[in-house]
């Protein structure tokens, strides 16, 4: 396969980062492209457990160069303790690690003001991961931020610091709130800066001249469709493009450098923080849920909202991000049901609806039309391939297929690497 772009076709939580990890042994560079450290991957190898937030999943796999693109805001001080985190479970990371130049920095000012924004919100708060991602896209936008490049540039770097510093006091002060001990964070920033900026480089000719040299290229999404800025449950959102174009724009690749989309979704739905869920389930099949997929956010280990699998909203999403195949994922937490049910269809005011609303008051709305599959009343996650699966669990795949209207490509039966299948 040549290059691909994973995207997550829910609410984030997925599985990405399994799947990135099976599919990174056979590719040469993975790239993150949008997003920040909100992101939590988690990947099982034997008995051991990492979680990557700002690193590409891809490097566990030694053979893989890892890209953190344009699109990515990066927090300088979290990025150094990932990347120490792994050294001390003995991965080489700086050597298989570029940092995009044209990337946008977080510090703890913006995190600060995540929180503070948070507060102000009150009862319509978003529930976010408080790492400042929102805050440092606004200074990106609003062109007051500062990038990768700036690592290499001490000078320049502490200048710029200290003026956003200073602008974000001003704030805190006029609200009352603890503001930044400006010398005291530049202290931290100067150390990881001097240790970051030999990985910083022009991240557009790193994939370019790979892809020239016909390497193969993984993009690694992180949150989901339904988080994307623009087109998930908004306000109730990310602040980026989760969805597929987000590779072009966050990576520096054309749409024609795009050979595959592979969506991820998991076997039923689940989401973190606030905004819209029409399947989210306060009962004890939820528990269930929950209790069996350990759905506990990887980053702020928030327990998470679970549900039934939402035909509606990914079928939608898989539109959206034109995708080739979908692997789906935590198959095996549906084991320990008797019964489960599909979303096929809303009822908004009496209307039945098929297709995702575009307004999220009317998602909100939303009472999901369910059917009913039975369940396999058997255990999967010993299963090696799809030709072993109980027929129930093949009956439930090949209805995801016609209702999403897409191959289903991997089947993934628990969280370790060897837990994958093709379908
Ligand atoms: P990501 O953000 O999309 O990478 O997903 P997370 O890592 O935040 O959450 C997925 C969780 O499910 C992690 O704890 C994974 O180890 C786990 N996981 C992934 N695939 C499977 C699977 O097929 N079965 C089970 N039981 N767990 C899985
Ligand atoms: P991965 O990559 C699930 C959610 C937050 C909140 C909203 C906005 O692990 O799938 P933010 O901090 O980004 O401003 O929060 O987005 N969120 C995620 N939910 N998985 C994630 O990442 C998420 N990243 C952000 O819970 O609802
Ligand atoms: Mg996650």
């Amino acid at each position: 396969m040549a290059n691909q772009v994973l995207v997550g076709l829910q609410w984030g939580d997925e599985g990405k980062g399994k799947i990135i990890d099976v599919l990174a042994e056979e590719a040469d560079v993975v790239v993150r492209f949008q997003g920040g450290n909100n992101a939590g991957h988690t990947v099982e190898v034997g008995d051991e457990k990492f979680v990557l937030h700002l690193i590409p999943s891809g490097i566990l796999h030694e053979g893989s160069l890892c890209v953190i693109g344009n699109g990515v805001v990066v927090n300088p001080l979290a990025l150094y303790d990932e990347i120490t985190e792994l050294e001390k479970r003995g991965f080489d990371v700086c050597p298989r690690l570029q940092l995009s130049t044209r990337s946008q920095l977080v510090f703890s000012y913006h995190c600060l003001i995540d929180g503070l924004f948070e507060r102000k919100l009150g009862d319509n708060k978003i529930g976010t991961t408080k790492r400042g991602i929102g805050p440092a896209y606004a200074d990106k936008v609003n062109r007051v931020g500062i990038r990768g490049s700036d690592l290499k540039h001490p000078q320049r770097l502490e200048q710029r610091f200290r003026a956003q510093a200073e602008f974000y006091n001003r704030i805190f002060r006029d609200a009352g709130e603890e503001s930044v001990d400006t010398d005291s964070e530049w202290d931290k920033v100067k150390a990881v800066a001097e240790k970051l900026a030999p990985l910083v480089e022009d991240t557009v000719l790193t994939l370019h001249r790979a892809a020239a040299r016909g390497d193969t290229i993984l993009f690694e999404g992180a949150q989901g469709t339904w988080l994307d800025v623009d087109f998930g449950t908004y306000p109730y959102v990310t602040s980026s493009n989760t969805t597929v174009g987000g590779a072009c724009v966050g990576g520096g690749i054309p749409p024609n450098r795009i050979d595959h989309v592979l969506g991820v979704a998991k076997a039923y739905t689940t989401r973190v923080g606030r905004g819209p869920f029409p399947t989210e389930l306060d009962d004890a099949d939820g528990k269930l849920l929950r209790d069996t997929g350990s759905e506990y956010g990887a980053t702020t280990g928030r327990p998470r909202r679970c549900g039934w699998f939402d035909a509606v909203a990914t079928r939608y999403a898989a539109m959206l991000n034109g995708v080739n195949e979908i692997a789906v994922t935590k198959l095996d937490v549906l084991d320990a049901f008797d019964t489960i049910k599909i979303c096929t269809a809303y009822n908004i005011d009496g209307q039945r609806v098929t297709d995702m609303p575009s307004d999220t008051d009317d998602i909100e709305r939303a009472v999901p039309v369910y059917e009913e599959c039975p369940g396999w009343g058997a255990k999967t996650t010993g299963v090696r391939s799809y030709n072993q699966l109980p027929q129930a669990t093949q009956n439930y795949l090949a209805r995801l297929k016609e209702l999403l209207q897409s191959d289903i490509g991997i089947v993934s039966v628990g969280p370790e690497r060897t837990q994958t299948f093709r379908a």
